[in-house]
């Protein structure tokens, strides 16, 4: 018998861009889509086009781009919000249209101040308004896990009755345990008579660490939709991670019974691209696609591995896309392999940008013994998402002494997109201090440095360094990045990379005006 088919929902470009310093530009939220498409997700949730005419554009692009998987945008149970998704997916494929409203006695009483009917009458009203603009309709009642189970069913048969295809049940603080909301799911299919024109979805948060276990607890018993994010990035302590639920059902298929359309083998591209881009960096021993997830230390291990892998690894690491062998690039490698190992992965260049790559390639390859793909990757996000024209300062020079019991001093020469060369000399608390203090002198902007992070791309001494800086100035929160093998040099350039964003001004107001909080 075949295994029932389970629909994948990716919202990373929707719950796992709000969370708190994930923010990413259009041009990288594109790249992650067309990335989630190579994954053959089924739903991609876009954004949220009414908090932000960026956002809007942002979902219009990829419902203009993206083919084979389905556009979702997300809107509030408003006309002015549904509209706006309708507008923003109207070259979509197969759009969907994604509602919410906050169902508990909790955001009823304190959030929306409405009885049980007002709140009935809304979702009824929104779903049917959305009909209008296509079929796919997707109904969540807001916190779902902590409404009241017969309410719950008022509003599930109510929502379905008025046309909604999928009814979601969102955990939306992570609070629910997996025997629990696995009942809450089956007594919705008893309770709700209408039930088998919708397909059941699970929307789970990780406050307590449970979003995996609860949504396999749904799916198990009978939720055919679970919405995740690559890596689990999300609202708080995150969503569902998308690699674990997969890779679980695929690996205990025995148990769960039902198959998702995931190409797995391109998890682990995923998965760096939504790191590198978010700045947000995976745990070495998060599972599945953590470091550590296929490595093996202790002796005893490495005995029982080599003489037969199965006894200490459940999964085939190449099903998730790691090699087993790497393939080795270096100077004398060719522009055929490169552009056929960036294709791999996802990245689609133009000639020119192929170009420019390669050049950047030879020039790495000689000096460095060996360049290895996160070295390759880190060039083509360089190349694909650094758009100088945007910049108004640019890196020419530092120049510091440092020693043991002597404050560091740095000089720093920019210069801005008028051709003028700047300079400032600044002390610090370290090198990496003064340098931020003589780009501030430069700048004028007192830049508050929240967060500052370096991580090794790739292996040995003359490893490539990524240095990502989180920096507020006022009201706004950035992200800089850069990579290099030069530590200092990469956390200048990180730096410069954050004051350029702060200086593009964000286009004002919200598509259709007033003030919009995320859900
Ligand atoms: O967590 C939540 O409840 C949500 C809904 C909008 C589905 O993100
Ligand atoms: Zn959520």
């Amino acid at each position: 018998m075949q295994p029932e088919k389970l629909i994948i929902f990716d919202t990373t470009l929707r719950d796992g861009e709000q969370c708190p310093g994930a923010s990413l530009n259009n041009k990288e939220k594109l790249e992650i889509a067309r990335q989630l498409a190579l994954l053959k997700v089924d739903v991609i949730e876009a954004g949220f086009p009414i908090a932000s005419p960026g956002d809007f554009q942002s979902v219009q692009q990829i419902a203009k781009e993206i083919r084979g998987s389905s556009i979702a945008g997300l809107a509030r149970a408003l006309e002015k919000d549904i509209s706006a998704v309708a507008q923003a997916l109207e070259k979509a494929e197969s759009p969907r249209i994604h509602i919410f409203l906050s169902t508990s006695k909790l955001h009823r009483d304190h959030k929306l101040q409405k009885g049980k009917e007002e709140v009935i009458q809304m979702a009824v009203d929104a779903v049917k308004f959305g009909k209008k603009f296509c079929d796919d309709i997707e109904f969540s009642p807001e916190d779902a896990s902590r409404t009241e189970p017969d309410f719950l069913t008022e509003v599930v048969t109510a929502v379905i009755d008025a046309g909604a295809t999928t009814v979601n049940i969102p955990d939306t603080v992570g609070y629910s345990v997996p025997e629990q909301f696995a009942e809450l799911i089956r007594s919705l299919k008893e309770t709700v008579p209408n039930i088998e024109k919708a397909v059941i979805s699970v929307h789970c948060h990780n406050d307590l660490g449970m979003a995996v276990a609860n949504s396999l607890a749904a799916i198990k018993a009978g939720a055919r939709q679970v919405e995740c994010t690559i890596n689990g990035i999300g609202e708080r302590a995150g969503n569902a991670a998308l690699e674990e639920i997969v890779m679980a059902l695929k690996t205990r298929n025995d148990f769960f019974g039902v198959q998702s359309g995931i190409d797995t083998p391109n998890i682990m591209a995923c998965s760096r691209l939504v790191s590198s881009l978010t700045g947000f960096f995976v745990q070495r021993n998060k599972a599945i696609v953590g470091k550590n997830a296929f490595a093996h230390e202790s002796g005893v291990h490495q005995d029982g591995f080599l003489k037969k892998k199965d006894t200490y690894e459940i999964m085939d690491p190449t099903d998730i896309g790691l090699e087993m062998s790497e393939l080795v690039m270096g100077k004398h490698s060719g522009r055929n392999a490169l552009s056929t190992k960036i294709k791999a992965w996802g990245f689609d260049l133009t000639q020119e940008e192929l170009d420019e790559v390669f050049a950047n390639f030879k020039i790495l390859a000689d000096d460095k013994k060996e360049v290895f793909d996160e070295d390759i990757m880190a060039l083509v996000q360089k190349q694909k998402f650094s758009d100088e024209s945007l910049n108004t300062y640019s890196l020419i020079k530092i120049q510091g002494s440092f020693e043991s019991g002597v404050v560091p001093e740095t000089t720093v020469l920019l210069k801005s997109r008028d051709g003028q060369e700047h300079s400032a000399t600044a002390k610090g608390d370290g090198p990496v201090d003064s340098i931020y203090n003589a780009i501030d002198h430069i700048t004028g902007m007192a830049c508050k440095l929240i967060d500052y992070q370096v991580m090794s791309k790739t292996r040995g001494k003359d490893a490539q360094g990524e240095v990502t800086v989180r920096v507020r100035h006022e009201n706004r929160e950035v992200l800089g990045k850069s990579t290099g093998v030069n530590t200092i040099e990469t956390s200048a350039h990180a730096y410069v990379n954050a004051v350029n964003k702060l200086l593009v001004k964000p286009k004002a107001g919200p598509v259709g005006g007033g003030d919009i909080q995320g859900p």
